[in-house]
C-alpha cells in the first residue's frame, strides 16, 4: 500500500518559541548526567516532546562490545514509542564538544521513521544552540512511502 511521506506531517513550519526550546535543552541537559559513557566518555542527552507536551529523555548507553551502544536519541525514541507515544514535534540534543553535536545517521533515520520531519534543537554546555528540520538533516529519506 501506498502512503504519503511522512514529511512536515502536521507539525507547524513555525519554530517552536525559544522558551519551549529552551526548557526541552534543559531537561536534555539534565538527561545527559546519566549518560554510561565509560569507552568514549562522549556524554549525550536528549529529550523528544510529544505533540501533546509530554517529554521523554535519553541518554546514551555505552557497551564493551562497541558496536551495541545506543545514541541518547534512539533511547528517547524507543522508551516513547514503547510507552505508546505516537506523535512528535521536537527533540533536543546536547553534549560537550567543540562543535554542535547532530544526531548520527543512524539516529536521523530512526527519528524520520517515528517522528518524520521534527525539529531538532542541538545546544552544548555553553548555551550554544541551533534549530533545524530532520528533513534538513536527512534529505531524500528512505521510508515506508518507497516500499
Ligand atoms: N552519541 C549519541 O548518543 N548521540 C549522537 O548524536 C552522537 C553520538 C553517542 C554514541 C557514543 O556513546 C558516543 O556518543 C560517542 O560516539
Amino acid at each position: 500500500m501506498k502512503r504519503a511521506p511522512r514529511k512536515a506531517a502536521g507539525i507547524p513550519a513555525a519554530l517552536p518559541p525559544e522558551p519551549d526550546l529552551a526548557e526541552l535543552s534543559r531537561l536534555a541537559r539534565r538527561a545527559r548526567r546519566l549518560a554510561f559513557a565509560p569507552f568514549s566518555r562522549f556524554k549525550v542527552g536528549a529529550a523528544l516532546r510529544t505533540r501533546t507536551g509530554e517529554v521523554v529523555t535519553g541518554c546514551n548507553v555505552e557497551n564493551a562490545s562497541y558496536g551495541l551502544t545506543l545514541c541518547a536519541e534512539r533511547v528517547a525514541v524507543f522508551k516513547a514509542v514503547s510507552e505508546g507515544m505516537r506523535r512528535f514535534d521536537a527533540i533536543a540534543v546536547v553534549a560537550d564538544s567543540k562543535r554542535l553535536t547532530p544526531p548520527c545517521g543512524p539516529c536521523r533515520q530512526i527519528l524520520w521513521e517515528f517522528c518524520g520531519d521534527i525539529w531538532v534543537h542541538m545546544s552544548d554546555l555553553r548555551g550554544r544552540t541551533r534549530t533545524m528540520r530532520l528533513a534538513e538533516l536527512l534529505p531524500f529519506p528512505f521510508d515506508r512511502s518507497n516500499l
